[in-house]
């Protein structure tokens, strides 16, 4: 029996040499979608997605999380709304790029060192496209999963929240759906009360990321070209780099 188990790993292994699995596909796959269609997909998709996201794994089994599905427009507009006006808000106070607002650089480029995430290039090009409306935040998906974590959890929250949000992910890609991480939600929730008091979301939970969930509209993008990472290989009392 033990022969037998041995022989069929064996001739797994030998075919993984000229395959991916199915999960590797997935993960290989799946891109971040920014087009959707207006057609709402089935609550038991996101159920689904809901479910891979209760099995992650969490520092402690702590499950810091707390998931909030938003299927009316309405709702979604208002939190974009508040998302946008804020950005307006930021582009107006920090944006030095701006001809004749050269003078704000030396104050922001402090800022910068204290808020180095917030203030990362990216999200400050970002903000302004909100703001002009030159970016959307969801992207039009007619269902939103927000993710707000225990501050309380073990270890890192924010970290047991991207696992749940990934596996969410890549269950929704495995179903055909589209998805795309939104961080930047987190301006209407971390810098105004509204959406937080229309959520109940008090301590000890935090907004940490959300999803925007629908089907795809369109083909996806190409793949984003990804560094190869040096990795160190530690083995036989010898070090040697791949890539
Ligand atoms: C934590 C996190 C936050 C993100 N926030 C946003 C966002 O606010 N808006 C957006 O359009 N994309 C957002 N993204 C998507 C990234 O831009 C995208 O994953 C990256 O460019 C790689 O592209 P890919 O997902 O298509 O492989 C976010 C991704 C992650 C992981």
């Amino acid at each position: 029996m033990a022969l037998q188990r041995d022989m069929a790993r064996e001739e797994f292994v030998e075919r993984l040499k000229f395959e991916f699995t199915e999960t590797e596909k997935v993960i290989l796959q799946r891109r971040s979608v920014r087009l959707y269609k207006k057609e709402q997909v089935p609550e038991f998709m996101v159920k689904r997605m809901l479910e891979a996201g209760r099995f992650a794994p969490s520092a402690g089994n702590s499950q810091p999380w707390k998931f909030v599905v938003v299927r009316d427009p309405q709702l979604i507009d208002g939190m974009t709304k508040t998302t946008v006006d804020l950005c307006k808000f930021f582009r107006a106070t920090t944006d030095y790029t701006r001809p004749g607002f050269g003078w704000m650089r030396p104050s922001v480029k402090f800022f910068t060192r204290l808020l180095p995430n917030d203030l990362h290039p990216v999200p400050f090009g970002a903000v302004s496209l909100i703001a002009q409306g030159k970016l959307s935040v969801w992207h039009g998906a007619p269902t939103v999963i927000l993710i707000f974590k225990d501050v309380r959890g073990v270890s890192n929250p924010d970290l047991d929240c991207g696992i749940a949000g990934q596996n969410m992910v890549l269950a929704a890609h495995s179903m055909g759906l589209g998805t795309c991480w939104v961080g930047f939600a987190r301006t209407a929730f971390e810098y105004a009360a509204k959406w937080r008091r229309y959520f109940g979301i008090e301590f000890p939970f935090k907004f940490a990321n959300s999803l925007a969930v629908g089907w795809p509209k369109g083909k996806p993008d190409g793949m984003v070209e990804r560094q190869t990472h040096a990795v160190d290989w530690y083995e036989s009392g010898q070090r040697r780099t791949i890539y």
